[in-house]
């Protein structure tokens, strides 16, 4: 199974936590029909963690809890699958999921099977209790090896939170994302030190195996389980901006049966979403150096455009310049070129006059554009 764009999808996580049972996924399922959101190609829905009883079966089989889903999983599934969606679990390579629920630790082929025969499109794979005596990758291969030969096109989605120096592992595991950080929650704190910590995988991600920055908090408006505190819908504006210039995948983490006109439209960004699923597979860079302040992540697209995000994620005002060096590490300055930059979130078109385009970011402010290519 091959991967060329990141995953887009909706996951229970961030708002519905432990809450889950059918009646949750289900509705959450049709709001992103109705709101237009599976067009967009958001296509996955994912349940996460404390799906399942406490303890196995008798024969060591995973079994969906029956008071959250009385039909069980393969119903469920069928259910997603009508409405043209595809449908995430969620299991743990150690002996418990991070919630402490049964992890996959020694079962994973008869895991993978009985995913399998739940119609399951995708699994995310958690990285807690794990044992210390193995290493993080052999456990992800083992899980990687019993998905490709589980009979159904799975796709891997390893949640291992960076640990272990996962990105110089992982893509020999099968994966085709992996979780690039800690949790995120829904403040500005710990959202903008992931767009700052996003650059340390830039030489490691592209098509088929995506660094994952995490499930997305627009729309959470400080609600539900990872709610801590909610960010101003500018801040929302930036987090979707970062992780599309980036190319993460978009993951949902709100509640979509209250997402509201401006959660919508930050998540349905036309120009955003053709940046994220940019089937390059170049990867992004940092015209600020090391700077994680004010990075300015830029990414070369497919058709040649630039994708580039300017971003002051520090209290203080910062200066941000896409200027004569910047033309040269991009490539264009020896060929006289320039950039006619295409303001993602108006549609403002700006054409650098003298190789120029400067500006003064207010603390938690951004500029995003898509640029072309033109003469000087
Ligand atoms: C970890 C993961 C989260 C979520 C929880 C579930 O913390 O990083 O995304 O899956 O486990 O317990």
């Amino acid at each position: 199974m091959l991967i060329q764009t990141p995953p887009m999808g909706w996951n229970s996580w961030n708002t519905i936590g432990h809450n889950i049972n059918e009646d949750v996924i289900l509705e959450n399922a049709e709001a992103l029909v109705k709101t237009g959101l599976k067009d967009c190609g958001y296509n996955y829905v994912v349940i996460d963690d404390c799906w399942s009883l406490r303890a196995r079966d008798k024969n060591g089989y995973l079994v969906a809890d029956p008071e959250k889903f009385p039909r069980g999983m393969k119903a469920l599934s069928d259910d997603i699958h009508k409405m043209g969606l595809k449908f995430g679990m969620y299991s743990c390579c150690g002996y418990k999921t991070c919630a402490g629920y049964p992890g996959s630790y020694t079962h994973e082929f008869q895991d993978a099977k009985t995913f399998a025969s739940w119609d399951v499109d995708l699994l995310k794979y958690d990285y807690c209790w794990k044992p210390a005596t193995v290493s993080g990758a052999d456990l992800f291969r083992r899980m990687g090896e019993a998905l490709a030969t589980c009979g159904r096109d799975i796709l891997f989605s390893a949640c291992t939170a960076g640990k272990d120096d996962t990105k110089t592992w992982i893509r020999s595991t099968g994966a085709h994302m992996w979780r690039t950080t800690r949790d995120i929650n829904d403040n500005w704190e710990d959202m903008k030190e992931l767009v700052a910590m996003a650059q340390d995988s830039f030489p490691y991600g592209g098509a088929n195996c995506f660094p994952d920055m995490d499930m997305l908090i627009v729309g959470m408006r400080g609600e539900g389980n990872v709610g801590l505190g909610g960010c101003t819908d500018d801040e929302y504006r930036l987090h979707f901006s970062a992780w599309a210039v980036c190319g993460s995948p978009l993951m949902i983490g709100c509640d979509l049966r209250k997402a509201d006109d401006t959660t919508l439209n930050i998540l349905s960004n036309p120009a955003l979403l053709a940046i994220d699923q940019d089937a390059s597979g170049h990867q992004p860079y940092n015209l600020n150096g090391d700077n994680r302040d004010n990075p300015i992540y830029v990414r070369m697209l497919e058709n040649g455009d630039y994708a580039i995000g300017m971003f002051n994620l520090s209290e203080q005002t910062a200066w941000a310049a896409v200027d004569n060096i910047a033309l040269d590490r991009m490539g264009l300055l020896s060929e006289n070129k320039t950039l006619l930059l295409q303001d993602v979130w108006n549609g403002e078109e700006i054409r650098m006059e003298d190789n120029v385009y400067a500006l003064d970011l207010a603390p938690h402010d951004f500029r995003c554009f898509r640029a072309k290519v033109i003469d000087a």
